[in-house]
């Protein structure tokens, strides 16, 4: 069953390498959600329907309205969702008791926390206790060991998808230097393992890392992830010409989302750029759309790639 996305031949977008163009994660999200309706199609022939179960705990603004796209983003692909809204003060206790709850629900193929949790709450206890199969952010300690040993089914969406752009556009990652400016576990370190899979040469950085402008100009690829503008900007004199630049960060300026790149000028010098928003941000949806959907394959016939 997890062979679904193998076997599917969805066209790509023919792209050429044109110096300066801009990465559409929105249209490549597209596809890939083209490729989940096909595989959720298949698994209800075979009397299965996907689920979901997200877990939102407290009222914060921009965890809710992460919860209500990927919930919105299920249901235009055949996803089934359930909604568990929790109140701020819920305890470890409650939350490892439904936790339990969810694992063993044969209905629910997907367990989705909505990160960071509030404060009483443990987020690295949390989601470790998310059975492995269900573990559709691909954070839990058993499935990053699998992406350590280059097996895993489940990965971090996030990197997965930044994979996914890689792959749409036809960029060879063999042999490239790439630099992560990001090392959370969210982010830079999967994302570090995934590249290395590939066969790419990878340097992480972080706010400690010193003179990251010269790692960056010896980069084929950045992959820039902080998300404050106001203390760090990819500036075009730190790309060099034909670089490949992916823009993971969000923030805000005047109440404008904007990412971590001066992408009108990199985008300048670079081969490719993936802007913000429109970039990495409608990947992470698609990658765990997909993930919901394998993990409703394993959970009927556990295949791996061991
Ligand atoms: N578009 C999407 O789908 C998506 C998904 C996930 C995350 N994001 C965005 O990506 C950004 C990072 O997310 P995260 O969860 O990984 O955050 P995080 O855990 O706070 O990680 C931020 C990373 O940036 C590094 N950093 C901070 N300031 C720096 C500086 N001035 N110079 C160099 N490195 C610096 C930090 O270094 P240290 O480790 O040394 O502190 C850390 O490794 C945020 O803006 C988030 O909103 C977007």
């Amino acid at each position: 069953m997890f062979l679904i996305f193998q076997r599917l031949n969805i066209e790509k977008t023919t792209q050429t390498c044109l110096s300066g163009q801009r990465i559409n994660g929105v249209l490549v999200a597209l596809t890939v959600k083209e490729r989940v309706k096909v595989a959720v199609a298949e698994l209800q022939k075979e009397g299965i329907t996907p689920c979901l179960a997200t877990v939102l705990v407290g009222d914060n603004p921009a965890s809710a309205t992460y919860v209500r796209n990927k919930q919105k983003a299920c249901s235009e692909v055949g996803i089934i969702t359930k909604d568990h809204k929790l109140p701020s003060t819920f305890s470890q206790k409650e939350i490892d008791s439904l936790i339990d709850l969810l694992n063993k629900d044969s209905m629910v193929h997907g367990i989705l926390i909505q990160l960071p949790l509030p404060k009483q709450l443990n987020d690295f206890a949390t989601t470790s206790r998310i059975s492995p199969l269900k573990d559709v952010d691909g954070l839990t300690p058993y499935n990053i060991g699998l992406l350590v040993s280059g097996r895993a089914l489940l990965k971090p969406c996030t990197p997965s998808g930044i994979i996914e752009l890689f792959d749409h556009y036809d960029i060879n990652l063999q042999g490239k230097n790439v630099v992560i400016i990001n090392r959370s576990n969210l982010v830079g370190k999967p994302l570090y393992h995934m590249l290395l899979e590939r066969d790419a040469t990878v340097t992480m950085c972080h706010s400690k890392t010193a003179n990251i402008k010269k790692h960056c100009l010896n980069a084929d690829i950045i992959v820039t992830a902080i998300g404050d503008r106001e203390r760090f900007v990819l500036t075009q004199d730190m790309v060099k010409d034909g670089a490949i630049v992916i823009d993971v960060g969000t923030g805000r300026v005047n109440g404008k989302l904007v990412g971590d790149v001066d992408f009108d000028n990199v985008i300048k010098k670079a081969a490719y750029v993936t802007p913000v928003p429109g970039g990495v941000g409608p990947m992470t949806i698609a990658m765990l759309l997909k993930n919901t959907v394998t993990a409703a394959s394993i959970s009927k016939e556990f295949v791996t790639n061991y």
